[in-house]
């Protein structure tokens, strides 16, 4: 039985030791063939189903399961409707040089420590399992796992510094590769604009509500987060857009039928982003189909991601401790003891 938070006030967020996160990035050079083998695993995931407010695969989600993400024609509105940012013409200067903001600690690409089956999507409160603020390439939030309502990152930078216009935040860990990826989408005719980028939790209540009250609330389940559930309350999820264009979720496909929703379809990765919600995937990722959302991993992990196929969820699942959450209880969870 899996541990659920009895408040979101009691909520404790999970420390992931930093021996441990040393010792699994000394481990990386042990990886490349565990990696492998891993992914192949997860790739082949047990049968999946849905909690009780998901309880069905939409027949747009069902139609374009078999279609490449590229593809397919179905795309669910999320993110809060939040004045747009463009990206600037004229990049603004680069990263300050304040700590943290000059370059990205994204660590090297971490070892597969947990082979537990990949959780169904329910609808509980169980607190993320690795929470730290440093360990935010392994922060998993999903339609279960949340970080509660007192996470707040503690690097938030407007996205002026990453070359786009002011307006939104992002960790400054980001930063750096957001300003090079907004620079290259530019040069290759492609130039992107952000929607949303950092969300709180209270923002979220008011996004969660806005998109029930929209679309009701299976619908918005399916499209966004509960308030402490977000990648946006992560402050390295960024909805992006064409510059000059439509919400993203106005075009039919974003990803398919705009020329910075391809390139970003393309070459996100290669500036440590990840689309989150990938087509076809609602099964792993919890989630419709979001061409526009895009998480900042770091650049290893992303290069990793994008090669094994696998979703972010699946993939932060599988670098996990290997305890399964179904078989601890918060008195008898090492990590807890380690905070
Ligand atoms: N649209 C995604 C799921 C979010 O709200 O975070
Ligand atoms: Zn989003």
């Amino acid at each position: 039985m899996r541990f659920i938070s009895p408040t979101i006030d009691e909520f404790r967020v999970a420390r992931f030791p930093k021996r441990k996160i040393a010792g699994l990035i000394a481990a990386a050079a042990l990886f490349g063939a565990g990696l492998a083998s891993s992914a192949d695993a997860a790739a082949t995931p047990a049968p999946q189903a849905y909690g009780t407010a998901i309880a069905a695969v939409s027949p747009a989600e069902s139609a374009m399961a078999s279609a490449p993400p590229s593809a397919t024609s179905f795309a669910t509105p999320s993110a809060t409707p939040l004045p747009t940012v463009e990206s600037t013409t004229e990049p603004s200067a680069g990263p300050t040089g304040s700590p943290g903001s000059s370059a990205s600690p994204a660590p090297a690409v971490f070892p597969v420590t947990n082979h537990a089956p990949l959780p169904k999507c329910g609808t509980s409160e169980t607190p993320t399992l690795v929470a730290g603020y440093d360990d935010w390439a392994l922060t998993l939030v999903d339609t279960d796992f949340t970080v509660g309502q007192s996470y707040v990152p503690p690097d938030l930078q407007n996205v002026g510094g990453g070359g786009f216009y002011y307006g939104t935040m992002v960790r400054a860990v980001a930063v750096a590769d957001l300003r090079a990826m907004g620079d290259a989408a530019r040069g290759a005719g492609a130039p992107l604009s952000i929607f949303s980028s950092y969300r709180d939790y209270h923002t979220q209540i008011w996004t969660f509500n806005y998109w029930v009250n929209m679309l009701g609330p299976q619908a918005a389940a399916l499209s966004s987060a509960r308030p402490g559930h977000s990648e946006h309350q992560l402050g390295v999820a960024i909805d992006f857009k064409s510059s000059g264009g439509p919400d993203p979720w106005s075009t039919k496909n974003w990803a398919r039928d705009t020329a910075a929703g391809q390139w970003m379809a393309a070459n996100a990765w290669r500036y440590g982003f990840v689309m989150s919600y990938p087509a076809g995937k609602t099964a792993v990722t919890c989630y419709g189909f979001e061409p526009w959302h895009y998480r900042y991993v770091g650049r290893a992990e992303a290069a990793a991601i994008h090669n094994s196929g696998l979703t972010v969820r699946e993939w932060i699942w599988l670098h996990l401790p290997e305890q399964s959450p179904r078989e601890r209880t918060p008195a008898h969870d090492p990590r807890t003891q380690a905070i």
